[in-house]
Parts: C-alpha cells; structure tokens; sequence
C-alpha cells in the first residue's frame, strides 16, 4: 500500500518535490489553520503529517489519527504538539533545529539594535515629515557596544546571539539549567549566573527559552522590576515566557526602558496596552524569516517525515 501524507498548511514546492511520486499527498495550500474538526478529517488513513504552529496536536487529534506515524513539525519550537501524547502512542514528534539558528539570532539582534536606537521611531520621524530642522537631541538612544548582554537559555540560539555579542565587545551573562561546557564558555566569553542576578546586571535581556510550564510568564511583573530602568527586553522564543499585561505597565511606567518582540501571548493578537506605546518594536513571528532558512526548514520537515515513513531514524527529532 503507497504512503500517504497530510500536509496542514502552506509549503514550498521546492520541499514539497521532495516527496516520491508513489507517496500520495494530500496538501493544503492555505495559510489559515485547520479547525480541529477538519484536522481530524483530512488526517484520517494517512500515514505522517507535516504541519505549522498553527496545528494543535494534541491527545485527541492523535487519539482520532492511529494511523498517524509521525509528525513533523516545521519549526524549531513544538509547544503546538503533546510530546508526550504522541510517544505514548509511538508516533515519532521532529522539528527543525539547527538549519534557523543563524537567521533567529540575527533576528533577536535586529530587534535589540532597534529598540536601543529607537529605529521604528526614527522612521515614522523622517516619512512623516517631522523633520523640519537639525536637533541636538533627536532621538537619542542607548548604546549596544561594550555594554551587558544577559541571554536567557543557552542553547543553540541563545549561543547564536551570544556569539554576535563578541563583534560588539559586550560582557555575556547566560541562565540555563545546564552549564555549557568550559569551551563554549572561554569561546562566547560567557558567564552563567541565576536569573535573578543576571536580570539585575544585565544591559540587554534576550529571551530564547522553549516555552515550558516553567517557563510560563518567566518575565513577570518582579522579574521584570528587578531589570534595570535602562535596560531592553528581547523575546523571539515564545510569547507565553513574558507576562504582556505585566510587561505592557514595565514600559509605561519605566521599569525598563524598551522592548523588541516578534512573539505574543495571544498570536496574532497583540495586547492593545503595547499598540500605542513607542518605546517597543513589535515584529509578527518572523525570527525566522528568511528566504533560505524558511525553505530549509520547509525540507527538514519533508525529510523527518520520509525518514520516518521508510523506517528509517528521522534526522531531527525532538529531545
Ligand atoms: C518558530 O517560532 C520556531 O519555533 O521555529
């Protein structure tokens, strides 16, 4: 019997090629995800699903899919998926690490640099028409160079975006629940301390933590009092790791000085308290956006799934 696979949503036909002409696919080219309902339906017989964040697989869609293999997902980041739902059912759970490390980094570091000079601010400025004169003190910002970069989460991104610290002579703080190897250390110039005082010392806060029960609302209203009023937040891990309602009142009323974010509590909602204000940069999730790694990621998923559909161990599965 030939294979077949459900892809839930929007993917490149250069991935999609991939797929041999003796699996059948069944491909939803729309960008909207499915209801669960029509998840459920469209998943019925198939053998692996390619899908977004934007699918929720949860217990009951795995539960109603036991023909279902493997899912892969096509992002780093798997909060859409219950892990552990799937093991217990043998279904094999990938995502696409590595090939968006570089391109996610360069991204948290466009925001940073953003929020601490004020760019989207400086852009309205000068299409608007307000720039009439010179001005001594237009638009000053904070400096990024030589100052304190405090990444939350050492792992491949955090190291990523460590790593381009050292071009900006910075001191790196890291937290994570695993120390990394004195190497990777000596070679980030990177120390690791508890939140808490990372939080306290650190000039530029960037968030690349999994989003984890632990992990929920990490950045809350006393974690963020206890940054300094100085200080930017960045987060391109997850949205649910900062506490909008919380953060919305630490830049109004100076907690902190800004903040650059591409992901929401509620996406694609943004809470209405951060519309107005000027000292945040907001991005709708495109960390990752970029055209060679959206494509490499789009393949990755391709490949976990044939892998897994041909017995074979899928490359990248999730830990
Ligand atoms: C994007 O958010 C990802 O997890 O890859």
């Amino acid at each position: 019997m030939s294979k077949s696979i459900f892809i839930s949503n929007i993917l490149p036909g250069k991935a999609r090629e991939l797929i041999p002409r003796d699996v059948t696919v069944d491909y939803n080219s729309s960008q909207t995800g499915l209801s669960k309902a029509e998840l459920i339906a469209r998943l019925r017989g198939k053998d692996g699903l390619i899908c977004h964040i934007i699918s929720t697989i949860d217990e009951e869609v795995l539960a109603a899919a036991p023909t279902v293999k493997v899912v892969a997902n096509v992002a780093v980041g798997y909060n859409n998926i219950d892990v552990a739902a799937a093991r217990r059912r043998g279904v094999v759970v990938t995502n696409t690490p590595d090939v968006l490390t570089e391109t996610t980094a360069d991204f948290a570091w466009t925001l940073l640099m953003a929020a601490a000079r004020r760019v989207v601010e400086a852009d309205h400025f000068a299409r608007s028409g307000q720039w009439q004169k010179w001005e001594w003190d237009l638009l000053w910002g904070a400096d990024v160079h030589g100052k304190t970069l405090g990444v939350v989460g050492f792992g491949r991104i955090g190291r990523a975006v460590a790593r381009r610290a050292l071009g900006f002579n910075m001191r790196v703080l890291y937290q994570d629940a695993l120390r990394a190897d004195a190497a990777v250390e000596r070679e980030l110039r990177a120390t690791r301390m508890d939140l808490e005082p990372l939080l306290a010392e650190a000039d530029f806060v960037s968030l690349h933590t999994p989003l984890l029960p632990e992990t929920r609302h990490l950045m809350n209203e006393r974690t963020l009092r206890i940054m300094k009023k100085s200080a930017v937040l960045v987060n391109a891990a997850r949205g649910p790791v900062v506490d909008e309602a919380a953060l919305v009142r630490a830049l109004k009323e100076g907690w902190i000085a800004a903040a650059g974010l591409d992901v929401f509590e509620e996406e694609p909602k943004v809470h209405p308290g951060l519309l107005p204000l000027k000292n945040v940069v907001l991005a709708p999730h495109i960390a990752s956006a970029s055209f060679d790694t959206r494509l490499a990621m789009a393949t990755l998923a391709v490949r976990n799934c044939l892998a897994v559909l041909d017995g074979k161990p899928p490359l990248t599965p999730v830990p």
